[in-house]
């Protein structure tokens, strides 16, 4: 069965006779992902924006509200006013995406639990592990649907090496790499007024972590999504490299995974001449594989014993994972905005499986959620202890069994 957009269908709940109601919290203009969330939840044709009070700035939230056709009447100055108002309308609000800086994620993603709507939130998921636990107890109180936006999970070619970990191809995991550098906080951007700059490197707004939970978590999420595997403990190094910065912009840490693998994380936000970065290398005792986020139509697959091969997005021979989350054939490019869509499409089948009385299961769907991002707040906990530590080899207290 195929989708209107011509990808095949989503996992989850049947069509409904109409779209999702969507709200948003954040992503006013001159915001950066709340454009990409909006775009993303249209792709697919489940959802459409109707509310939000996308910006701290009332008079910002209203004029931004323009650009997206939101009516006067369901946009709002404030978010604990939308979660009320959104809750009693008939028409309310089916679901919310919440892309506002870290330490706003707690509070607004409460709002929202506790009016009984269905969640989608960006990372890291909150500032604490007590915040974090909280509504890990919240989500599993109501039984709600709650997304988080670890994008990278949509790629076609990373639900395609996640399948062939999971059938076996690599055998037992020996080896997990990953890094996730960038350069564009290798100049004091937060000291030049650059809005994303300043949130990310005040430890009020952006919580203890700097790149290690903006881009490490991403890092952390994607080798836990593809291999399966839990990180146990780390040993980590976090810095600073411009003078005054108050949150590391680099971080190199070893890690000790479940089953015996070991691996590195690398995270940067000033290794010159890397865009966005992100690269995973998984080696088992059957193979190993490799994508890089730059080229991610493609997976690089080297059988034991075999020179390596690529594998191509829209290939016949890939698993139904992938097969699912592709909408173009080989060859013509996709890449980040699909990806973000294909985790709204199945977002939409979560959230509608739900409202038809089923629990649907985000792990089996392929969907990062709430426990996800509980696991990746204690594991920037644990490396900033490890930090403090003198790169003392920390446990991490929370693998997804033990939340
Ligand atoms: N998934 C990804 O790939 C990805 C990429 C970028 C950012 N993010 C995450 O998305 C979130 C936002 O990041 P960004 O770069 O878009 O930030 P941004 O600074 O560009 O935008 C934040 C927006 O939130 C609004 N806001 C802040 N407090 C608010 C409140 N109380 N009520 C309503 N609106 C409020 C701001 O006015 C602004 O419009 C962060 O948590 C970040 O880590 C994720």
């Amino acid at each position: 069965m195929t989708g209107p957009s011509g990808r095949p269908e989503q996992a989850g709940g049947a069509m409904p006779n109409r779209r999702l109601r969507l709200g948003m919290v954040g992503g006013g203009r001159g915001a950066f992902i709340g454009a990409v969330h909006a775009l993303a939840a249209r792709m697919d044709n489940r959802f459409e924006l109707v509310a939000g009070c996308l910006s701290s700035d009332p008079a910002r939230a209203r004029a931004s509200a323009q650009d997206w056709f939101i009516a006067p009447d369901r946009t709002y100055d404030d978010f604990q006013t939308m979660a009320q108002a959104e809750a009693a309308r008939a028409d309310g609000i089916d679901a919310v995406a919440i892309v506002t800086p870290n330490d706003t994620h707690h509070a607004i993603c409460r709002a929202f639990l506790d009016r009984k709507i269905d969640i989608v939130c960006d990372k890291p998921l909150t500032t604490t592990l007590d915040d974090a636990l909280d509504l890990v107890a919240q989500v599993r109180r109501t039984g709600l649907v709650f997304v988080l936006t670890h994008t990278y999970s949509g790629f076609p070619m990373v639900r395609q090496a996640r399948a062939m970990v999971a059938a076996g191809e690599l055998g037992a995991i020996r080896l997990v790499h990953v890094e996730f550098l960038q350069d564009w906080l290798a100049a004091p951007l937060e000291d030049q007024g650059d809005k994303q700059a300043l949130w990310r490197t005040d430890p009020q707004r952006a919580g203890p972590g700097g790149c290690i939970a903006d881009i490490g978590t991403h890092a952390l999420h994607l080798a836990r999504y593809v291999t399966g595997l839990e990180v146990e403990a780390v040993a980590a190094q976090l810095r600073s490299f411009l003078p005054g910065r108050r949150l590391d912009d680099n971080a190199q840490l070893l890690m000790r995974l479940t089953g015996g693998a070991e691996g590195t994380l690398l995270a940067s936000q000033v290794a010159h001449g890397n865009e966005c970065g992100l690269r995973l290398r998984v080696y088992g005792e059957r193979g190993g594989l490799a994508w890089d986020q730059e080229r991610p139509n493609h997976l690089c697959w080297a059988p034991a014993g075999c020179a390596a091969q690529t594998l191509s997005r829209g290939d016949a021979s890939l698993s139904a994972a992938a097969r699912r989350a592709t909408r173009l054939p080989r060859g013509l490019t996709e890449g980040y905005l699909e990806a973000f869509g294909n985790i709204y499409a199945d977002a939409a089948g979560a959230i509608l499986s739900r409202r038809q009385g089923g629990r649907p299961d985000l792990e089996d769907i392929g969907l990062p959620g709430v426990v996800d991002g509980a696991i990746g707040i204690a594991f920037v906990e644990a490396a900033l202890r490890s930090q403090q530590d003198r790169g003392a080899w920390v446990e991490i207290s929370l693998a997804a069994g033990r939340i």
